[in-house]
């Protein structure tokens, strides 16, 4: 089948309409078999759970195009746990595994002409969604759901493409409390950072970044991705907090630090202010991020740069995107199982 004419490397992170999205339903307590649609609107009740009280959760993934031509999943299995640990925090029936991964397959496969080439440096996003609907008033759970995969070939998330240096702001805003929702991909986390993402833009960075809320002492993550640090003595750390999302790039990252590497692994509470002078790197990590090395944070009004005054991507986020991002692309071999192949038939 031909590919879209697209100039796929100067795609940005923006939602471009593909043919195809698939589309389940969950009525009278049990999930249908789901079908691929044309139209992208969903028509939906103005009672929605979804729509008064953000009964939503969403997963992200993609797919890459390997140099044979087939279209690689990214330990896809991992997101369909997050999806189901999701639903059940917040009162909504899970999407059985078996039913996320055929939903995201059938999407990629039906949407095969918007999965950017091999060398293009673009992939197809993939946007699994599960959503309360139906008539409702009262604070309850909704009666019937609808899960969708939506996908849009996807270039760089922050501007300029590649390893990008990227800078991050600590504002006065929160994002998650211990035991509310922050471990889980609620919509309503994303809502409640959109103020404090335009701060942090305004004070000069590309993203915010977040300390933990009882405290505001120790690193939590950004807006929209986990935080990775390279420390002195070969030390590579990740913060260890009940409120940010288990990522799924940042534990195949720690394996990858570990293995190949050979850090020292360390999972634990990082207390900004007392260790910022042993960080020697910084970076963000995401699938739609990947690892974006972080040039500078501003903690308390004040900006600290890292590696190389900030100016440069240093060894250790340079060697971990490359080594992420060719086991992404089919380039390298991968010890890990971790890449899956999606049946093109
Ligand atoms: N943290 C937040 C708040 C995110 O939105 C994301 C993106 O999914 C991540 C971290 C990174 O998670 P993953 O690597 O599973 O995409
Ligand atoms: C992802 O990386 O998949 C995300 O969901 C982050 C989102 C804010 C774009």
């Amino acid at each position: 089948m031909e590919k879209k004419d697209l100039d796929w490397g100067s795609l940005g992170f923006d939602y471009i309409k593909a043919d195809y999205r698939f589309a389940a339903a969950w009525t009278d307590g049990k999930w249908s078999d789901g079908e691929l649609l044309k139209d992208e609107y969903i028509k939906i009740h103005e009672g929605s759970p979804a729509l008064h009280y953000a009964q939503q959760c969403f997963e992200g993934l993609k797919a890459q195009t390997a140099k044979d031509g087939s279209v690689l999943l990214f330990r896809p299995e991992l997101n369909a746990e997050r999806m189901y640990m999701t639903a059940e925090r917040l009162m909504m029936p899970p999407v059985p595994i078996d039913l996320f991964m055929k939903g995201v397959e059938e999407a990629v496969r039906a949407n095969y002409a918007w999965i950017p080439p091999f060398g293009s440096g673009a992939s197809l996003y993939i946007r699994p969604l599960l959503i309360g609907v139906g008539e409702n008033m009262g604070l309850k759970p909704a009666k019937q759901y609808n899960f969708r995969v939506i996908v849009s070939p996807v270039g760089p998330y922050y501007k300029g493409g590649g390893v990008q240096l990227i800078s991050l702001a600590v504002t006065d805003f929160d994002r998650a409390a211990p035991m509310g929702t922050g471990k889980f991909k609620a919509g309503a986390n994303y809502a409640g950072g959109l103020l404090s993402t335009q701060t942090a833009k305004d004070m000069g960075a590309n993203e915010a970044l977040y300390l933990d809320s009882a405290h505001r002492k120790y690193l939590d993550e950004a807006g929209s991705a986990n935080i990775l640090l390279a420390m002195t003595n070969n030390r590579f750390v990740t913060p260890k907090s009940a409120a940010i999302l288990p990522s799924v790039t940042r534990r195949s990252i720690m394996t990858i630090a570990k293995e190949e590497l050979k850090m020292t692994i360390e999972e634990r509470p990082v207390a900004l202010r007392e260790e910022l002078a042993e960080i020697e790197e910084m970076a963000a990590c995401g699938t739609a991020a990947v690892i974006s090395p972080v040039g500078k944070i501003n903690v308390d009004n004040q900006w600290h740069k890292f590696y190389a005054d900030g100016e440069q991507v240093g060894p250790v986020m340079q060697k971990l995107y490359d080594s992420l991002t060719q086991l992404q692309k089919g380039e390298k071999a991968d010890p890990y199982g971790w890449v899956k192949k999606v049946n093109l038939d």
